[in-house]
């Protein structure tokens, strides 16, 4: 008899509205709702295989065995699926990634959307988007998104604890046709990691609760715009909301910076770029990458206008791209 086991496939996402800061960090509850865009550039993909024999989880990323930190981290999530499961058994999981890892480009979340959904089928859980995407959050906030097609709103849950948890996903949201250029600035790993780097916003930032009360409000705004179609006031709030972050962390004493004098040049030249009538705008997340959005029929003309102006970087166009899916083979 085969062991149980499962493959999926999830992407990244790119929030439109920033989820930055919890206010329950055993089930990762948001301080605020958040809106993303997945895209359909470096899909990871995950297998995992119920072993009875074995005496721990074990994690093969990109072909390489891998303990410590990122082994602690994918075995707690297991936790859950054995305890929600009643299945004791520890795993293997293997995992291709093919985005640069740690480097601001959402590999976590893809990472934890594939690994919720690949373990949800092998261990016997519900595989609807809510419970996926509920699962997903305890891995990391931002993976939530990721179980979901093209835009997603992920709520913040009402009230605190079960109830919270119980009402705290993504789900999908309609609006126009939105694309993004992904401009790398540097793929190395991000000095100090979102997980930390947004719980010290809320606890020294004096702009954090600013921040709060901000994107509460500019949520409700996105979800006006989206439904209206109305794309001028979708770059705006992406592009006001990204800066309010890092205002929010640049706040951080000791401070955080997390943009790179490439990455401030990016956003001046999607000022730049509006002036003359292309209407991009920029955003980015916690590392010095940023992520152009742009109508999906401007796509390649602002990939091209970027080439022109940052011939040195990696410029990546993505589409709105499909929520986790189950796929054959390990
Ligand atoms: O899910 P995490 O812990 O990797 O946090 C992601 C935070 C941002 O990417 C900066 C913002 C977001 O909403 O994705």
């Amino acid at each position: 008899m085969t062991s149980p086991h499962a493959t999926a496939v999830a992407h990244p996402n790119l929030a439109l509205i920033k989820y930055w800061g919890k206010r329950d960090h055993d089930l990762v509850l948001p301080c605020t709702g958040s809106l993303s865009l997945t895209l359909d550039v470096f899909p990871t993909r995950t297998s995992v295989r119920l072993d009875p024999e074995l005496t721990n989880d074990r994690l093969i990323l990109n072909e390489e065995e891998v303990t410590g930190n990122a082994l602690e981290r994918v075995r707690s999530f297991l936790d859950i699926v054995r305890e929600r499961s009643g299945q004791a058994a520890y795993a293997h999981v293997e995992s291709r990634n093919s985005v640069p890892t740690g480097a601001g480009l959402a590999s976590s979340a893809s990472g934890f959307a594939a690994l919720a959904t690949a373990a949800s089928s092998a261990y016997g859980l519900p595989t609807d988007s809510t419970a996926l995407s509920r699962l997903a959050r305890r891995g990391s906030g931002s993976a939530c998104r990721s179980v979901i097609a093209d835009l997603a709103v992920w709520h913040a849950g009402d009230g605190e604890g079960h109830a919270a948890d119980a009402t705290s996903y993504a789900e999908q949201v309609p609006g126009p046709r939105l694309a993004m250029v992904i401009a790398v600035v540097s793929a190395a790993q991000k000095s100090i990691s979102s997980r930390v780097a947004m719980k010290l916003t809320a606890e020294s930032s004096p702009f954090f609760d600013g921040w709060v009360s901000g994107t509460t409000a500019d949520l409700d705004d996105m979800q006006t715009a989206l439904t209206a179609g109305d794309y001028t006031r979708v770059g705006e709030l992406t592009e006001s909301n990204a800066l309010r972050m890092h205002a929010a962390i640049n706040g951080t004493r000791p401070a955080i910076r997390y943009l790179a004098p490439t990455s401030v040049a990016l956003f001046d030249a999607a000022a730049e770029l509006r002036e003359d009538g292309l209407e991009v705008y920029a955003t980015a997340d916690a590392g010095p990458n940023v992520a152009i959005l742009c109508r999906e029929d401007d796509l390649e003309r602002t990939r091209a206008a970027f080439a022109v102006r940052f011939p040195d970087l990696d410029l990546i166009a993505a589409r709105s791209g499909p929520g986790a899916y189950l796929t054959e083979g390990e």
